[in-house]
């Protein structure tokens, strides 16, 4: 039951791409969250390819929160993701003004969403692009694990060098740990993950290729060619989930105090 909030500091380097790899690469259960608050869903849009219409669920979330039943409505608002047997979508805000009225349902959601299904099921955020109006700022407190994304070139750095400061508090913040770090998409272009530690002072705990055609199975719901599997992004996405299961098994090493029992 961990939250993972991917999230970028400018442009547009691949939250949602990475956001639907990765949930479908998952091993366990798991629910992809539309956090973005640019609103219109990117998922739907993209990975499925407008076949489904948005179902409204964040009214509906809202609507249940004031009647106090928001642990009842959130399973039905799930969505069956194509491809995956065990990942489910929840769709976010439909626009940037519906974005602006729910500030106050995110923290409540994550909650719901982590307590959904104590056999173990994670929840991936794309939270969009940080400092955008209506941003959910409350979601990184209650993240296992946030990691920005980012391009490896010198706009792409710029850009995250001013918010890493943030980052970095956002993981010391956190109610359940200090997993914070960065996902580097087309990595050594020109950057490679020394320098860019270097520079922001945050780990780089996966890169994912550049890979064009792969990437458009995820953000625009192409056909995947025989061999998507092997390609590139669709390799370093299973390892980013890896990546992932290893950071937050650590983390709660630390956090978990030792058994009185076992002590020698
Ligand atoms: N690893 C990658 N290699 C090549 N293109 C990518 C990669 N990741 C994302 N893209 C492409 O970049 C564009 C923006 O991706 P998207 O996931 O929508 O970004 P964001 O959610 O950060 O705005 C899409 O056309 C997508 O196919
Ligand atoms: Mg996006």
């Amino acid at each position: 039951m961990a939250l993972i909030l991917l999230a970028s500091a400018s442009g547009s380097p691949g939250v949602t791409t990475c956001a639907v790899g990765l949930a479908l690469a998952w091993p366990r259960p798991v629910v992809l969250l539309e956090a973005d608050p640019t609103g219109g869903s990117s998922v739907l849009a993209g990975y499925f390819q407008g076949w489904t219409q948005p179902n409204d669920a964040m009214v509906e979330l809202v609507m249940a929160s004031r009647a106090n039943r928001l642990g009842e409505a959130l399973p039905q608002l799930l969505e069956p993701l194509p491809g995956s047997t065990a990942a489910r979508l929840l769709s976010g805000p439909r626009s940037h003004a519906q974005a602006r009225s729910l500030m106050d349902i995110w923290e409540p959601l994550a909650f719901e969403l982590k307590a959904l299904d104590r056999g173990g099921q994670d929840v991936i955020v794309d939270a969009g692009r940080l400092g955008l109006t209506s941003w959910p700022t409350s979601l990184p407190r209650m993240a296992d694990l946030s990691l920005l994304l980012l391009r490896a070139d010198l706009p792409s750095l710029a850009a995250a060098r001013q918010w890493a400061e943030t980052w970095r508090s956002y993981g010391q913040a956190a109610d359940s740990g200090q997993g914070h770090g960065l996902v580097l998409v087309g990595p050594n272009r020109p950057y490679g993950p020394n320098e860019i530690t270097k520079v922001l002072g945050l780990p780089v705990l996966e890169k994912l290729s550049w890979d064009p055609p792969a990437a458009a199975v995820f953000s625009r719901g192409d056909r995947p060619g025989r061999r998507h599997r092997r390609r590139p992004l669709a390799r370093d996405l299973g390892r980013l989930a890896e990546a992932i299961g290893r950071r937050l098994a650590e983390s709660k090493d630390i956090l978990t105090p030792p058994d009185p029992e076992e002590a020698p």
